[in-house]
């Protein structure tokens, strides 16, 4: 599956355009500041609907526009697919497949599949735990449908729950429902989580040896908050457990909203012990490890976004990144000076928001 064309107007610093990319390695040059990480969060943003930049809709659409649309045309053998995505400053959103309107967003997990690198993702060793539940919801969210169901049910009913805790009079009967619910999706998305990194740490292991030329095995650990394995039941009593605390931080203290995870190299924890390099490469080796799991669970490679990686690696890891793009993923590369000699792209010049294919 590649994705042949992308239709943007109104997102970021573009107006009006349309691109043709190769099935191959696509890379994106120009001058900062021009629109070449907006060119890329845009094919990301047609993948899932979510910006890996900003949860927030007007940020995307053009200062001097009231909304955003982009439309991408996917290519699978013999079969074509359209997803089209639009934003409108007053927060409407409309998202269609082939034409026909989706009723939520979930409903777009799958048909085009990405895994997006750029150097903000050191924030997923060094920033807080938002930053890598996020990283998780959006990765699951790509291959399983049913997680994305779950998050957003968990999401509404936590939102009510800490509205219900901050309020000076609560139902208590509320209380309970709000909770009942919570404790019926947290389970499911705790232990799917943990499934998830499981698989990605062996990958990520794998790529890591090799970056790191053997000195370093990197684990990924599952940091719960009520614990694996429990029943409905045994997940309601930490709710309950919970009770009193929760009165005074007036918010909900346990539930995979509070969960982590860990990088560990050599047995340390990467985050207060690693170095800048050892966290970069450790990202790398994730993101890369992600490819292979998603080839696993969809028999599909998923397209790679890298923005602005090369700059940050050193001559061996640049080529050993290389050696890894082969025309088996179709890969879409923005950089600000032009890459080694010996690979094989097609470029394109990006400049105020014009794209143009480079002879
Ligand atoms: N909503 C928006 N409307 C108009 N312009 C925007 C919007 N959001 C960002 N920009 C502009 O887009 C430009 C940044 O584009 P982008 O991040 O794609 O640059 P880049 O080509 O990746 O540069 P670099 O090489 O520095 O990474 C900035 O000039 C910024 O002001
Ligand atoms: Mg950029």
């Amino acid at each position: 599956m590649y994705l042949k064309t992308i239709s943007i107007k109104g997102w970021r610093n573009y107006k009006e355009t349309k691109v043709c990319f190769s099935p191959g390695i696509n890379l994106f040059l120009g001058n900062n500041g021009q629109g070449k990480t907006n060119l890329l969060e845009a094919i990301y943003f047609l993948s899932c609907g979510q910006s890996p930049r900003t949860a927030k809709i007007e940020e995307l659409i053009n200062w001097s526009g009231k909304y955003f649309y982009l439309k991408g045309e996917l290519c699978r053998g013999e079969i074509k697919n359209t997803i089209e995505m639009g934003g409108a400053r007053d927060g409407r959103r409309a998202n269609k497949i082939d034409g026909i309107p989706l009723q939520r967003l979930a409903e777009v997990s799958g048909l085009l599949n990405t895994v997006f690198f750029m150097p903000e993702d050191l924030y997923l060793v060094k920033g807080g735990p938002s930053a890598r539940r996020r990283f998780l919801d959006l990765e699951i969210g790509q291959i399983s449908k049913a997680y994305r169901y779950a998050v957003g049910n968990y999401k509404k009913y936590l939102r009510e729950r800490n509205a219900l805790l901050k309020s000076r009079v609560q139902d208590k009967i509320l209380l309970q429902v709000l909770t009942e619910k919570l404790a019926e999706f947290a389970g499911p998305i705790a232990e799917h989580r943990n499934d998830y990194l499981q698989k990605l740490s062996i990958l990520a292991r794998l790529k890591h040896r090799k970056l790191s030329g053997n000195m370093e095995e990197l684990n990924l650990k599952y940091n719960w908050s009520i614990g694996p394995g429990l029943s409905r039941q045994e997940i309601l009593d930490r709710y309950a457990e919970s009770r009193l605390q929760e009165q005074r931080y007036k918010s909900t203290l346990v539930g995979p909203h509070k969960d982590d995870f860990s990088f560990i190299i050599n047995g340390s924890d990467l985050r207060a012990f690693g170095s800048q390099g050892q966290q970069r490469t450790a990202v790398l080796s994730v993101k890369l490890a992600e490819i292979e799991l998603i080839k696993a669970e969809t028999n599909e490679y998923p397209l790679l976004l890298l923005d602005d990686v090369f700059s940050e690696l050193d001559d061996d890891r640049k080529n050993l990144l290389l050696e890894y793009l082969t025309d088996r993923v179709q890969t879409f590369i923005s950089s600000a000076e032009p890459l080694p000699p010996k690979a094989m792209v097609t470029p394109y010049w990006i400049d105020a928001g014009r794209i143009s294919e480079r002879i």
